[in-house]
């Protein structure tokens, strides 16, 4: 005879073999990996958890609560504000095609589209139904770049958002929602986070941690205003912000170089003087296999070569005669350089040479020209450098480009007409669209998905969508609903003229979502009762609830061919979730109180158990239910969990 089953109904165990998947997946470090320093800093164990106050439009004052505390892990519903579309139309009195102008179309339709969309509310809520909208969307590609101007910490109150949280709640906001994103970028894509000094150094170690050293890819200073700081208390005027920029994955990160662009000028002449006339004759001297790849290394000697010089001597005099012949010998300018002293495979082919003019053919196995036949050539033990890798001929001239550095100057980036720019005014907070669109050049391609989570007054979003890539915003400001929808509606509409829309030849398009985070799945009475939020349906809150865990939904299963789950009511939700090697598997089954809860019978959960197992044979598995549960004790497999919801989840609250 089957008794009720009476054993732990928490969620103590479920977090107990959590730990034991994430130890066993985490416990493999080799002798190379040194591990980074870190910083500690008050409740550093704890989170943060922000409530919105939808009338003032800003987050509550955070309070701190456990890190597994449903509140701060809850995939809250995304309630849709509107679906914005513009479509194209021929200008009146044009020939069709000729000429278009769009009309914006509002509807309040959610259709399954993937869109570029934003979300007013609290980010790390935001993200959690992000979450839930997006790894369950099979068209998501994930995000290529998630771009963050976040609050600097600059202990003031502007005019929409407050600035000034104790340092401790800072780190761990940041802490929190750089790890929740952290699943969404792409392999190849990066986090670039963009501070001032007040909490810059903290932040480096912090992101360190979290993407590990070596993904660091560099630090970008930017000039943020070139004014002589009227106003500024302190010992120098602080013009300075910085911009972090983390890989995903050093090793596939993926970028597009920036270069700026110059005249050649006489400097540069000074040292690229050198004209390789003729090669000669070439003998092969040695030939061995690579070290690092394998493949073949040949060195040639040449004879009868010719090697001249351009005379800049009178330079000022023969100006345009010297750099006529310049374009004219522009594929064989080259100057020599001494290989770097730590350079290994350089000062090994330079120990097989003896003076005069040599080349080498060879595969290289990384860096440019990796896996393409490439020839070096060596003067007298000194590489080439050729003009033409670093310029190029346009117009008859010759323009140099270099690799930008990690110095961003105000003079570069001009952003007199800031304040104007999108139509919208947030003052001291709000970036150029320069700024982003260089960012985005660097980090991005037409199509991609950026984020923002601390959209400020929507510049990023903006710019990403005259860039032509698609993006998602979250901001938890009124200024969603005041700035960011208007001047996003313009740029589709093409009426936004400002920033980089004449350089990108926008005229609109395109189409965005907006959504609202919604309210929780679960409910509170005054007297302290707690039950799941009705309202929003059974469905909704199972699914919020395995994502809330970190399982992944999975739909291939389908209990209905069995009697016992015919009704689509009886259909249990299923979550996978996997860490290293391990599986864990959730089955959650609701009874919407309509009238007695009910009881979940031996049967049902002999087969829940049975199928799953069968099919992803997991080294757990978590029956969620709200029901009473009819199981012997001995009958009980040890792999098996039931946990009575919601109160497991009031359990954990009120500790
Ligand atoms: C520095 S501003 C961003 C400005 C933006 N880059 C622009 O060009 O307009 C930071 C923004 O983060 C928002 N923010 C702060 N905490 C947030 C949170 N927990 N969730 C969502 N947004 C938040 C603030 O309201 C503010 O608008």
């Amino acid at each position: 005879m089957a008794k009720t089953y009476k054993g732990s109904l928490s969620l103590e165990w479920y977090n107990k073999q959590k730990s034991i998947m994430l130890n066993n997946s985490i416990g493999s470090t080799s002798d190379k990996d040194i591990p980074a320093p870190k910083i500690n800093w008050v409740n550093k164990e704890d989170a943060l958890f922000y409530e919105i106050v939808d009338s003032e439009g800003r987050g509550l004052e955070p309070f701190w609560v456990d890190r597994s505390d449903f509140r701060i892990k809850e995939a809250r519903p995304l309630v849709l504000q509107g679906n914005y579309k513009a479509m194209s139309k021929d200008k009146p009195g044009t020939l069709p095609g000729t000429d278009e102008i769009f009309e914006l179309i509002e509807s309040s339709e959610d259709d399954t589209e993937l869109t570029s969309f934003f979300v007013r509310g609290d980010n790390l809520l935001a993200i959690n139904s992000l979450k839930k909208m997006l790894l369950n969307n099979p068209n998501f590609p994930k995000f290529r770049c998630a771009y963050f101007d976040v609050p600097y910490n600059t202990g003031q109150a502007f005019k929409h958002y407050d600035d000034s949280l104790e340092h401790s709640e800072w780190l761990t906001l940041m802490r929190d929602r750089i790890i929740n994103i952290y699943d969404l970028i792409r392999e190849d894509g990066c986090l670039i986070v963009q501070v001032d000094d007040i909490e810059h150094h903290y932040l480096k170690v912090m992101l360190d941690e979290i993407f590990g050293r070596n993904n660091f890819v560099n630090q970008i200073c930017y000039e943020r205003s070139g004014s002589a700081g009227i106003g500024q208390s302190g010992v120098f005027v602080n013009t300075a912000e910085y911009i972090l920029i983390y890989s995903k994955n050093h090793e596939s990160f993926d970028y597009n170089e920036l270069k700026k662009y110059e005249a050649l000028e006489y400097e540069t002449m000074k040292r690229y003087n050198k004209v390789l006339q003729k090669e000669g004759d070439r003998e092969l001297v040695e030939e061995f296999n690579s070290k690092s790849n394998n493949l073949p290394i040949k060195i040639y000697k040449h004879k009868d070569y010719e090697i001249s010089s351009i005379s800049l001597r009178d330079f000022e005099n023969r100006k345009s005669e010297i750099y006529g012949e310049f374009v004219l010998k522009f594929n064989k300018i080259f100057r020599t350089t001494n290989p770097q002293a730590e350079n290994e495979f350089q000062n090994d082919l330079i120990s097989k040479m003896s003076g005069g003019l040599y080349s080498v053919e060879y595969t290289p196995s990384r860096g440019k020209y990796k896996d393409q036949l490439t020839t070096i050539y060596y003067n007298n033990n000194e590489i080439f450098a050729w003009l033409k890798d670093s310029a190029f001929i346009e117009n008859k001239e010759i323009v140099k480009s270099n690799k930008m550095n990690t110095i961003w100057l105000h003079s570069e980036i001009p952003k007199a007409d800031l304040a104007n720019e999108g139509g919208v005014e947030l003052k001291r907070s709000k970036k150029p669209e320069q700024l982003m669109k260089r960012i985005f050049d660097f980090a991005t391609n037409e199509g991609d998905y950026i984020l923002d989570i601390f959209s400020g007054s929507g510049t990023s979003l903006a710019v990403a969508h005259k860039m032509r890539r698609n993006w998602v915003g979250v901001e938890i400001g009124k200024h969603a609903d005041t700035h960011i929808l208007p001047r996003l509606k313009s740029v589709i509409s093409g009426e936004d003229k400002s920033g980089i829309t004449k350089s990108q030849k926008w005229q609109g398009g395109g189409s965005f979502k907006y959504y609202h985070l919604g309210p929780s799945i679960i409910n509170q009475s005054t007297e302290g009762v707690g039950d799941f939020n009705w309202s929003l349906g059974k469905k909704f809150i199972e699914e919020s609830l395995l994502l809330s865990y970190d399982y992944l939904l999975d739909t291939t299963i389908n209990f209905q061919a069995d009697l016992l789950f015919q009704s689509k009511e009886s259909q249990p939700t299923i979550g996978v979730q996997k860490i290293g090697t391990k599986t864990r598997v959730a089955i959650i089954s609701l009874n919407e109180p309509k009238g007695k809860l009910g009881i979940m019978p031996y049967e049902e959960i002999q087969t829940i158990y049975k199928t799953i197992k069968s099919k992803f044979a997991p080294e757990y598995i978590n029956i969620f239910t709200n029901r009473g549960v009819e199981m012997a004790y001995d009958s009980k497999p040890d792999d098996l969990e039931v946990i009575k919801v919601p109160h497991a989840i009031f359990a954990e609250l009120e500790k």
